[in-house]
């Protein structure tokens, strides 16, 4: 049975550019699925299409079990998106934002007013609630923004980096959030630019790459391909990079050592953890080796991206997305018939 979120042979071209690629995607209803990569990977692309603000070339896909070009409407109405680029309305008070959503969505005016008191509590903008938008920091936006996604319960979510340009205690408040959601049976399909985000919060990950899924599985399966844990080493003089890198050779799972010449670091995937750092410390001093910096560090997006690709996924930024007001007009209009 298709999940809450199903696509096949997802494609969308703008000009010369295949945003999607031919992307598959299913998301067992319950569950939280990460979209994950660089920027150009086609994450906005994909949420658009399968939330119906684009139509797709080809390729088909279903939400909540209903086709989204040809029912638009009807997906509209089980799914909540917080987009990429915050949609507030500038001139009404977070407070009124919330409430608009509430009534659009035909609640009745009071329990849309106590629905907003609600989120503005829960997303701390309660001091600010009365305040018109356009007064809000980026961060108050992204978060007036999310509350507004959230205040039906729609039963499949959609969140372009929802915590981008958040600060960390922010971005761990939202992470509690979206569990709670999710505990509360919601599935959703979330993108991040951060591994560690969709380690935390997604069940499954699909990482993205010129507008194709290269890999997927759960975070630690990708980790676990891109070697998982590594230590990290900078010896203080240059002469010890030789010794040094066959000291960390033992202990690394095959022995691949990366040597940095100018920045005199080693790195050598690993398995053991902190445990195995104090012994690469008593033998590094035992040997006479004496080390600027040490630590024992987790495989990052880059770290993923280089074993995949063979690129990091920095070089993608020269494809960066442009706005999404871009868009055309007609493309909108074209799905919901
Ligand atoms: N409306 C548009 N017109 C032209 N090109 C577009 C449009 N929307 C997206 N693209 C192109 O499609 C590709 C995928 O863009 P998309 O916005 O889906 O990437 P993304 O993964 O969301 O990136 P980011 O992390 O920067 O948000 C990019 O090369 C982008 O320039
Ligand atoms: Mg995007």
């Amino acid at each position: 049975m298709p999940g809450a979120i199903h696509a096949e042979g997802l494609v969308k071209t703008f000009g010369d550019v295949r945003a999607l690629d031919g992307v598959d995607l299913d998301v067992p209803e319950g569950t939280v699925l990460g979209l994950l990569g660089p920027n150009g990977a086609g994450k906005t692309t994909a949420v658009r299409c399968l939330t119906t603000l684009l139509r797709p070339d080809s390729g088909h896909a279903t939400v909540a079990g209903i086709d989204v070009v040809k029912h638009p409407n009807q997906v509209r109405r089980s799914i909540g998106l917080s987009g990429q680029f915050a949609a507030v309305d500038e001139y009404l008070t977070g407070r009124e934002n919330l409430q608009m959503v509430g009534e659009l969505y035909q609640m009745k005016a009071k329990a849309a007013k106590a629905r907003a008191a609600e989120l503005l509590e829960r997303f701390h903008l309660a001091d600010a609630g009365d305040r018109t938008a356009k007064t809000y920091s980026g961060g108050m936006r992204r978060r007036l923004d999310l509350a507004a996604a959230l205040v039906v319960s729609p039963p499949v979510m959609f969140m372009d980096e929802p915590t981008t340009g958040l600060d960390p205690r922010n971005r761990q408040e939202l992470w509690d959030v979206i569990q709670e959601l999710v505990a509360g049976g919601t599935t959703l399909l979330l993108t991040t630019q951060y591994l560690e985000e969709a380690d935390h919060l997604a069940h499954d990950i699909c990482v993205v790459d010129h507008g194709r899924v290269i890999a997927r599985g759960t975070a630690d399966e990708l980790k676990a391909r891109t070697g998982g844990e590594r230590v990290e080493v900078v010896v203080h003089d240059r002469a010890h990079l030789a010794s040094g890198a066959e000291i960390l050779a033992a202990f690394g799972k095959g022995g691949q050592v990366t040597t940095e010449q100018h920045t005199r670091r080693l790195t050598v995937p690993v398995t053991g953890g902190a445990k195995l750092l104090a012994e690469v410390i008593r033998e590094l001093d035992a040997r006479g080796i004496e080390i600027d910096d040490i630590g024992l560090r987790r495989p990052t997006l880059d770290d993923v991206f280089l074993s995949l690709t063979g690129h990091r996924a920095e070089e993608e930024k020269k494809d960066e997305a442009g706005p999404e007001a871009e868009d055309s007009p007609k493309d909108t209009k074209e799905t919901s018939k």
